[in-house]
């Protein structure tokens, strides 16, 4: 009850700043964080783009392999054929030649109105993330996910209004 009188106060104009905000901060962080990192990165949720666009921006000498059931996006904003998979997430994903990309970031953008939906949805992506990212690397997502390995780290200063997840991901068990 709490939770729905509080977003009840914030129109949707108001909500749409704070989740750009927290979105832009915490890929901004990312940044900072790999900056002397190797590795590619997975943009889950292409959507209008505009975190795709703010991605390549922040990592201009990376790959950055997109996502998305379909597509929507400005021309401008569409990756070449090479790092656009389209489909269904928990078929992409589960794509064995992903294995063997390096995979230092995900950042994943999928959440919809149906907050019921997305945690099932992450129920199923959170493991196929996982087999994806050695310790080290980002998981930064707009729904909350569960995997053992993975901590989860504090948002940037000013990305307080907004729910975000950020992880660590540690090393696996196998690895130590
Ligand atoms: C919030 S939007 C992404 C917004 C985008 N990152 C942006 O900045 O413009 C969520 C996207 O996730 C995609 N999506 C949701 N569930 C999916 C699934 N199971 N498989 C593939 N894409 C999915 C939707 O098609 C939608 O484009």
């Amino acid at each position: 009850m709490m939770a729905v009188a509080a977003e009840a106060r914030h129109s949707r104009l108001e909500r749409m700043l704070a989740r750009l905000a927290v979105q832009k901060a915490c890929l901004e962080f990312a940044c900072s964080e790999l900056s002397a990192s190797r590795g590619v990165i997975l943009e889950l949720g292409l959507g209008k783009g505009r975190t795709y666009d703010h991605l390549r921006k922040l990592f201009p000498a990376r790959e950055i392999y997109v996502f998305d059931q379909t597509l929507h996006a400005p021309r401008d904003c569409v990756p070449d054929s090479r790092h656009l998979r389209l489909g269904d997430l928990r078929e992409t994903l589960a794509d064995p030649i992903l294995v063997a990309l390096d995979v230092i970031l995900v950042h994943a953008d999928i959440g919809s109105e149906d907050l019921a939906s997305d945690a099932r949805l992450t129920l199923e992506l959170a493991p196929l993330i996982d087999k994806l990212v050695s310790g080290g690397a980002l998981v930064l997502s707009d729904r909350e996910m569960k995997v053992a390995r993975w901590q989860a780290l504090p948002l940037p200063g000013a990305a307080d209004d907004w729910r975000y997840f950020m992880y660590r991901v540690g090393e696996s068990p196998a690895s130590r």
